[in-house]
């Protein structure tokens, strides 16, 4: 059983690697994270900090020769990270939707959307054809897309990017999955329609109870659609917390250094605060805190001992000075 109290997704210890020519790289380290129905857990970091491939362990996704070479997943009550491919295959689209940045990566060209959603209606609810198109109708009708009877009908080229999204977001809906995986999802897209897929997001799964893992670089959009934010760096996490609090208490010092590189809404700046240095590359990250080298207030400790997650705030932070001892 999933421990956190009614925990749609659960994720304890998870470890990733990859075995490589010059040995095993650890691309993600003792993650621990949990969302219950409804709620939206923003995941944030620098690229390459480990975001995309947390959803990918939870979807089966991973590519060959990655695995999962440590901890568990679990989906409400069920253990996931040891099912085979089939079985998982069962539980994509089912029980866990995805939406990546890309439409093109979940729709198909060569077959019109109504296709695509009644197939996947059918093969995940057992419904009759009729049973199945009057879902997918009101499935689009849900998000948004004008005259869905017509659309139905049309393929994804004839659909601006934004409805294209809208119609990944009705497929990844199709089976009202228990979790969505949303990675990057509206980085493909025109600023100026970013913000009404992301709010349709939100308004649906909070509707339907879904709890949804959002990864995205961009603040913004974090600060309006999550109410809990992970931070990871360099493969693992280092901060969770209820959004108020990562986003203008925030606890880690990385964390402190990501937001006071983000703008103020509206504001004009003409320099960003930046972090200095960049982020180890995963065979070369140092002993003790992986962020060290970067943090100004870093002490011996940080130098030879990992954190943990500890509680800090109202929320959990991976450094020696938010555990109150000494660094
Ligand atoms: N197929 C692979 N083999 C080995 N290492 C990989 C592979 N795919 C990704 N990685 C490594 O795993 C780490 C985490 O990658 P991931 O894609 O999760 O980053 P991310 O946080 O999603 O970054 P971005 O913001 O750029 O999408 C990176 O260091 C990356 O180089
Ligand atoms: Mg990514």
């Amino acid at each position: 059983m999933a421990e956190a109290e009614n925990a749609v997704l659960e994720v304890r210890n998870l470890k990733v690697e990859f075995p490589g020519r010059r040995g095993i790289a650890t691309a993600l380290s003792d993650v621990s994270l949990s969302i219950r129905p409804g709620e939206i857990l923003g995941v944030v970091g620098e690229s390459g900090a480990g975001k995309s491939m947390t959803g990918l362990a939870v979807l089966g996704l991973l590519e060959r020769p990655g695995r999962i070479a440590g901890g568990e997943i679990w989906l409400a009550d069920r253990r996931i990270d040891q099912l085979n491919d089939r079985e998982m295959e069962k539980i994509r689209g089912r029980e866990i939707g995805a939406i990546f940045q890309d439409p093109l990566t979940s729709l198909n060209p060569l077959f019109t959307v109504g296709a695509q959603l009644t197939e996947t209606i059918r093969l995940h609810l057992g419904m009759n054809k009729a049973e199945a198109t009057a879902r997918a109708i009101s499935l689009l009708k849900d998000v948004g897309i004008p005259s869905p009877e017509e659309r139905i009908n049309q393929y994804p080229h004839q659909f601006s990017g934004g409805m294209r999204q809208r119609v990944v977001i009705a497929l990844a809906l199709a089976a009202s999955p228990k979790l969505i995986i949303a990675d990057e999802p509206t980085t493909a897209l025109d600023v100026s329609i970013q913000a009404q897929i992301t709010s349709l997001l939100r308004k649906l799964c909070k509707e339907k109870q879904t709890a949804v893992m959002l990864v995205t670089h961009d603040m913004g959009v974090i600060a309006e659609t999550a109410d809990r934010i992970a931070v990871m760096y360099a493969g693992r996490l280092v901060e969770i917390g209820l959004v108020e609090q990562v986003l203008h208490a925030p606890q880690h010092p990385y964390t402190r250094g990501l937001m006071a590189s983000i703008p103020a809404l509206g504001a004009r700046v003409e320099r960003l605060n930046q972090i200095d240095g960049s982020m180890p590359r995963l065979d070369a990250i140092p002993e003790g805190c992986a962020f060290g080298p970067r943090c100004k207030q870093a002490g011996p400790r940080c130098r030879r001992e990992r954190p943990n997650l500890l509680p800090a705030g109202s929320g959990a932070s991976a450094c020696w000075i938010n555990a109150g001892g000494t660094a």
